[in-house]
């Protein structure tokens, strides 16, 4: 009995902080549930289920207060010209996202980070130049993106990165010229690709495109609208009626492999020259030096002690020269 008693008076403190912090506990998940914190952005009208619509509002600013509540975010026609690292940081549970119309032409590449649910992304007729690789690799579940009408003249396979259940992706008025080749290789889900109103030059960078484009034939209106810009005897012709022997004359792509063997001879042959050099200039500088030995060994011995110049008519003071006299 008694040590009953005092094994709970010793326990008590314990006792006391489990209690005290099991609240915390139970708080902590309620937080992050919809049910909890602003329903809605300041600047923001919202209809039930989490529909957030900012459009129109000349805000310079992604709103602060998004939750999880938020399903679909209008954002459109506002002057949100930067996309900050975690800009949507909050509304976690974002399915569609509407940026069109903003004058946007910064976007961080963590800008979306977040937005693990996200499924369609429009960010059309803004000012993008230029999007960092990742941007949109954190997009697991992304259905829909559209960068139309902006001004992009690159995309490289990074910015995507592998999306795979992407099916629609608009590329149309922009300034690309080619596609990357391994861009579409990360979206195996897409089969809607906007790619007209793009000056499309030909090329054998081209070839992967056409490719795509002849095993995903497309509604004979939409094809005409594809139009090569260059080179010369291709210039007009629609991408779809290219077949692969237009592209005869550029070879295969190369392999990784081969890349490797590439990026490995560059470094070799460097390290080789210099190897070869500095032998080269060992064996010049030995044979020098073993030229100067000779020589030294064939020019008679002076004695150790006598005066280093020897007396000379242009030296009477010298020791030797009044020892002649
Ligand atoms: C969103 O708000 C704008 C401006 O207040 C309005 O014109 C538009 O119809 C609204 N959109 C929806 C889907 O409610």
């Amino acid at each position: 009995m008694l040590s009953l008693s005092f094994l709970l008076r010793r326990l008590w403190p314990l006792l006391l902080l489990l209690l005290s912090s099991w609240p915390v506990w139970a708080q902590e998940p309620a937080t992050a549930t919809p049910t909890d914190g602003p329903d809605c952005p300041e600047a923001c009208a919202c209809a039930p289920g989490g529909q957030a619509n900012c459009s129109g509002r000349a805000l310079p600013a992604v709103p602060a207060g998004l939750s999880r509540r938020v399903r679909a975010l209008q954002l459109d026609h506002n002057r949100v010209r930067a996309l900050p690292p975690g800009a949507f940081v909050g509304a976690g549970a974002l399915q569609r996202l509407d940026l069109r119309e903003n004058g946007l032409r910064w976007v961080h590449p963590r800008a979306f980070w977040g937005l693990g649910a996200l499924q369609q992304l429009d960010l059309s007729a803004n000012q993008l130049e230029t999007l960092a690789p990742g941007t949109f690799a954190s997009l697991r579940v992304l259905r829909a993106l559209s960068l139309a009408d902006n001004r992009l003249a690159c995309l490289e396979p990074a910015t995507l990165g592998a999306l795979p259940l992407l099916r629609a992706l608009s590329l149309q008025d922009n300034e690309l010229s080619a596609l990357k080749p391994g861009l579409l290789a990360g979206l195996p889900a897409l089969d809607a690709l906007r790619l007209r109103g793009n000056p499309w030059v030909c090329g054998c960078a081209l070839r992967p495109l056409c490719a795509w484009l002849r095993r995903h034939p497309r509604p004979a209106p939409e094809a005409e609208t594809l139009l090569c810009v260059s080179p010369g005897r291709l210039t007009l012709s629609p991408l779809t009626a290219l077949p692969d022997t237009a592209f005869s004359h550029c070879g295969l792509p190369l392999t990784p492999w081969d890349l490797a063997v590439v990026y490995a001879v560059g470094p070799v042959c460097f390290l080789a020259s210099m190897a070869a050099c500095l032998a080269l200039g060992s064996v010049l500088t030995a044979c020098r030096a073993r030229r100067r030995r000779a020589a030294a060994r064939r020019r008679p011995r002076r004695p150790l002690n006598s005066s280093p110049s020897p007396a000379s008519p242009a030296n009477p003071g010298s020791p030797a020269a009044t020892a002649q006299v």
